[in-house]
């Protein structure tokens, strides 16, 4: 029985968001997996959050995320948590970043966690890896995690950067999720206009995704369903996720269906013997441009609505928990889109990254405009 959401988050955080005419700033445990899940747990779909903890800072990290109803399942590794501190001015909203790094995570404690990994995928509707990794994690991690998952039948959507971003492409996840930047780099060419990306969604699946040509699980989303909603008519209360995998028989299609997990140790699902040729989908966010989807045969755009914007941080996060949360729930590629959209457009409003107000992205889902480009 397929149970969650696994997401994945190698390098937490406790978020501290200072708003200049505020005393107290606000605390929140961070890190991108773990703010896909709280996206995910307000769309009121089933996630474990894992990944590396470090110990001095996990009875703060596991009551923060209790308060949250968000259920975890973390390896726990010496050290402290990293802090990321976000300043936000209370009348322009600008945002200033400080990272700190994180603890430096040892072999031992990284094949620690790659077997609860492999024990704990077989159980999960589909696999979100999000986020830098951690120091002393070799760039390869997330390729290797995608062929676990993969290899079992379960699909995986990275949303990542750098080296890990271009190894991990290269393990054909279901979905890529890069930001406009995250995206230049892949790519190393700049990109200023809409045509532009254009061209830069063809380049990625002319090093990737043919759909037709591969021989790992297949699949693009459908364009319309026959279930096809009006945003009114699903909210996530009404829809329970099924498990999930994408269908291997038609390209054509998404549906979900149950896996047979297959018996395969992570040795056999090394990097090297993954095929080179890419993710399937491409899901590339752009700010309040919105969010542009290409499966290498057509490509969407989904622009949101002009919003006050408080704090840009972590829509990309809420983006990718809206996608997860309609894609489990069979909905078709275009409601997709509307969800993942919404729940970005939703994020602004929040100084948490990954808050979002359900009644708040509801309505937000309705202002989608959906463009065929
Ligand atoms: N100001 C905004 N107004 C409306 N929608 C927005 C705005 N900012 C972001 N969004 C929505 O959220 C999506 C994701 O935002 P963005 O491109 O900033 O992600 P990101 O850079 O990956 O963020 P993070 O990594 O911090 O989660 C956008 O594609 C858009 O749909
Ligand atoms: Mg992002």
């Amino acid at each position: 029985m397929k149970k969650y959401v696994l997401t994945v988050t190698l390098n937490p955080a406790i978020d501290q968001m200072t708003i200049s005419n505020q005393e107290k700033p606000i605390l929140a445990a961070g890190g991108k997996g773990i703010n896909v899940s709280r996206a995910l747990t307000k769309l009121r779909t089933p996630t474990l959050a894992v990944g590396l903890l470090a110990s001095q800072s996990r009875v703060q990290m596991e009551s923060l995320l209790r308060k949250e109803n968000i259920v975890t399942d973390f390896v726990i590794v010496p050290g402290n948590v990293r802090v990321n501190k976000t300043f936000i001015h209370h009348q322009t909203f600008k945002a200033q970043r400080v990272f700190e790094e994180g603890p430096r995570i040892n072999p031992k404690d990284l094949k620690r966690f790659e077997k609860k990994f492999f024990a704990l995928v077989d159980q999960a509707t589909i696999v979100v890896l999000a986020g830098r990794i951690a120091k002393g994690v070799p760039a390869d991690i997330y390729a290797r995690l995608i062929n676990i998952a993969q290899s079992k039948g379960v699909n995986v959507c990275l949303d990542t950067s750098g080296p890990a971003l271009a190894l991990g492409f290269k393990s054909r996840p279901l979905l890529i999720k890069p930001n406009h930047q995250e995206l230049e780099e892949l790519l190393g060419k700049k990109i200023r206009s809409v045509a532009e990306l254009k061209k830069a969604l063809t380049r990625v699946h002319a090093r990737g995704a043919s759909l037709r040509e591969t021989s790992l699980r297949e699949t693009s989303l459908r364009e319309t369903s026959p279930r096809e909603t009006s945003p009114r008519e699903t909210s996530p209360q009404e829809t329970s996720p099924r498990e999930t995998s994408l269908r291997e028989t038609s390209p054509q299609e998404t549906s979900l269906r149950e896996t047979s997990p297959r018996e395969t140790s992570p040795r056999e699902t090394s990097p090297r013997g993954a095929s080179p040729r890419g993710a399937v989908c491409v899901l590339v966010s752009w700010g309040e441009k919105g969010l542009f989807f290409s499966d290498g045969r057509v490509i969407w755009h989904a622009q949101p609505p002009t919003v006050k914007a408080l704090c840009g941080v972590g829509c990309g996060d809420a983006s990718v928990a809206g996608f997860v949360a309609a894609l489990l729930r069979g909905l078709s590629l275009k409601d997709c889109l509307r969800w993942a959209a919404a729940a970005g457009a939703a994020n602004t409003a929040n100084f948490i990254p990954g808050e979002i107000d359900a009644d708040h992205w509801r309505r937000l889902r309705r202002q989608i405009k959906l463009k065929k480009l």
